[in-house]
């Protein structure tokens, strides 16, 4: 979808101009990128042949890891590591923030795993702790990062080569950043400075209106950040590869794009030999209207002299 939107295919551009993209919906998160390399395991593996050129791209979709699957895994991950079966403290929270959840509601989702001996519903005391150290570490622990011997991977065992070339990040991780003003190509440590910064603000210094969805701030944009350092593996320097954006070319960017320019064969397998065609043919309209308006113009301009001089003005 964004290379189609930012025309990059129409000239076979050398494959480190082909642009990545990183998606992060509520139940799922995407990494999709041209590699440098061959692309060792086939099932990641995805061939498209788009305007004359043959494309091998890189790309895998983690189930469970989205943002409010996630955000649900690390709330069973504390509740489980809790010493006290009723309560939990939430690091990623706001100090001061509390709520009352049921076992049964933190339990309805086929990414949590409730714990081996089922208990009636219980209800738990949640409370905000705002630890931004311990919110990392928390957040870590819902990854697998270690990699099968010789290979290199994202998490969870998955396959994946270094990423290479621009990104660019929407959905969720643009929503996150965006919400602390971070998408205007900030560096990585101001990044993790504002997020530490949001993460120990209390609950009470928030203005009472509106400030429920203020209370994922700091769990989401900290879980933004381990899953591109941590998970993908970009670092200090490829931070700055990543473009946090909504839209691209006036449109909003999203898979619905691109999953229905697939259905439709909007974007032609052959590079179109009547490009060439349409545009002189553009050309050519543009040069008459061009060539219409500039005489309607003269003419409009002679009337407008024409009467000024009849009605006494003085002439230009
Ligand atoms: C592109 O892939 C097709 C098969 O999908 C193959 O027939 C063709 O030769 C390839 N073209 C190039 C330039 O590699
Ligand atoms: C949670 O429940 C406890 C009693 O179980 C109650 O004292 C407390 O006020 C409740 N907290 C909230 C935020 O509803
Ligand atoms: C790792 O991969 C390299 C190149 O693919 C190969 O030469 C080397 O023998 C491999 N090492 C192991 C331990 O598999
Ligand atoms: C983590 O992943 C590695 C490699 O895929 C695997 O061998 C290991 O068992 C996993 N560890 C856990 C705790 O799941
Ligand atoms: C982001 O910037 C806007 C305007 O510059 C400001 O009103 C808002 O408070 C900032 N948000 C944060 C979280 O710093
Ligand atoms: C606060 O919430 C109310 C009602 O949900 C809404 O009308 C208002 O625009 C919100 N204000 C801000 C600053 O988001
Ligand atoms: C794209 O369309 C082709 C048929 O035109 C289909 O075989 C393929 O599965 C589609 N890809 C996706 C991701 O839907």
């Amino acid at each position: 979808t964004i290379n189609y939107l930012l025309e990059t295919l129409w000239t076979h551009p050398p494959a480190e101009d082909v642009v990545g993209a990183l998606d992060l919906g509520g139940a799922s998160t995407q990494i999709t990128f041209l590699p440098g390399t061959t692309i060792d395991d086939s099932s990641t593996r995805s061939l498209l042949r788009l305007y004359g050129a043959n494309y091998s791209i890189y790309t895998h979709s983690y189930l469970c890891y989205g943002q409010n699957q996630a955000l649900k895994m690390l709330m069973a991950s504390l509740h489980q590591g809790s010493p006290s079966p009723q309560q939990i403290s939430h690091p990623c929270y706001p100090t001061g923030y509390q709520e009352n959840i049921t076992t049964s509601d933190l339990y309805n989702s086929p990414c949590v795993h409730a714990p081996s001996t089922p208990s009636p519903a219980q209800v738990l005391t949640v409370s905000g702790t705002g630890d931004p150290s311990a919110c990392s570490t928390a957040i870590q622990k819902l990854f697998n990062f270690t990699c099968g011997a010789n290979r290199t991977c994202g998490f969870n065992g998955v396959y994946q080569p270094p990423v290479r070339g621009q990104f660019f990040a929407f959905s969720g991780l643009y929503h996150n950043l965006h919400f602390l003003n971070l998408t205007g190509g900030q560096s990585l440590s101001l990044v993790n400075d504002t997020v530490r910064q949001f993460c120990i603000i209390s609950w009470e210094k928030f203005p009472t209106m509106n400030r429920t969805h203020l209370r994922d701030v700091c769990a989401a944009s900290s879980y933004v950040l381990t899953l591109l350092l941590q998970g993908y593996k970009f670092n200090h320097t490829t931070w700055l590869d990543i473009h946090f954006v909504q839209q691209v070319a006036n449109v909003d960017v999203g898979w619905t794009l691109g999953y229905m320019l697939n259905l439709t064969n909007m974007i032609p397998s052959e590079t179109p030999q009547r490009v060439v065609g349409l545009q002189r043919s553009n050309w050519v309209a543009a040069t008459v209207l061009l060539a219409v308006m500039l005489i309607l113009i003269f003419c409009l301009l002679t009337v407008i002299c024409c009467q000024k001089n009849s009605s006494g003005y003085e002439s230009l």
